[in-house]
């Protein structure tokens, strides 16, 4: 990381609390590909302020990525800043771009982050396309890291386990998984599914690590959430696309959404 990197974090907070007109928020949620219908249920949108207006954002590249932050009052009465949009480390802008939304909220004085993301399933035979699942644990094989320096940072538990005890607590049904990433875009080939079941994944996407080492290096509590839009490559016999994993996102959203919202008032 460079300093210029927390500096531009600071200033984009500064923005984003005077843009709100608000000092403090509660919560951060980055709505991941797929997820972005599900917001419409978190609450009343008090704000919403696009990426364009705040230093070190751009639009996303992305279709189904959106590009701006919600400002959005739950029912107790919290303050969420939802990220209907993030960036990713294949559109090419590097790895301080994808990891600013995180180090914007904890400068707006966030301590919980809730990172959504689409995902291929590496365990079809429990897991069914448009479930959710907490994610346990990662494998970074991006092969970036936020990070530079000599910053050792503990990633012994970057999921809260706190966090999905409380999610377990309102829908005990919901499995846990380990997330891997890599840097895409290219969907995986099927030899790489069948090595990342063997090294002990359970979902594969492209996003969500970097932001999560970055919040841990913040402070932050994270709780990761993967929707299930999709068996890994060779795993079903049928072709991906980015598509189908929108499509799921829009028939799953309102219960993504309740699921969210229930999240966020119990924190
Ligand atoms: N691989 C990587 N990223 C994804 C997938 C997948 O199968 N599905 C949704 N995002």
């Amino acid at each position: 990381m460079s300093n210029d990197a927390y500096t531009l974090a600071s200033e984009a907070a500064a923005a984003l609390k005077s843009a709100a007109g608000l000092d403090t928020f509660d919560v951060a949620l980055v709505m991941g590909s797929g997820w972005v219908p599900a917001a419409d249920a978190l609450g009343e949108t008090v704000a919403d302020i696009p990426f364009t207006e705040l230093p070190g954002f751009r639009a996303p590249a992305v279709a189904g990525h959106g590009g701006k932050i919600r400002v959005v009052r739950t029912e107790q009465g919290r303050h969420a800043l939802v990220f209907l949009g993030r960036s990713h480390l294949y559109e090419g802008r590097g790895v301080d771009s994808v990891v600013h939304g995180v180090r914007t909220a904890a400068a707006a004085g966030v301590r919980t982050v809730v990172l959504t993301n689409a995902a291929g399933g590496l365990r079809p035979e429990t897991q069914k396309v448009g479930d959710p699942v907490l994610i346990s644990d990662h494998i970074n094989m991006t092969g970036a890291n936020p990070i530079t320096g000599t910053t050792f940072i503990d990633l012994t538990e970057v999921y809260s386990r706190r966090l999905r005890t409380l999610v377990h607590e309102i829908d005990p049904s919901i499995a846990e998984g380990v997330y891997v990433a890599f840097r895409g875009p290219t969907y995986e080939t099927p030899a790489e599914i069948r090595m990342l079941r063997t090294l002990g994944g359970d979902m594969i996407g492209m996003s969500t690590v970097l932001e999560a080492i970055a919040a841990r290096e913040a402070g932050l509590d994270v709780l990761g959430i993967s929707l299930v839009t999709n068996p890994g490559a060779g795993l079903s016999g049928d072709p991906l696309n980015h598509e189908e994993v929108l499509e799921v996102g829009r028939v799953t959203a309102t219960r993504m959404g309740i699921l969210l919202a229930k999240v966020v008032d119990r924190l």
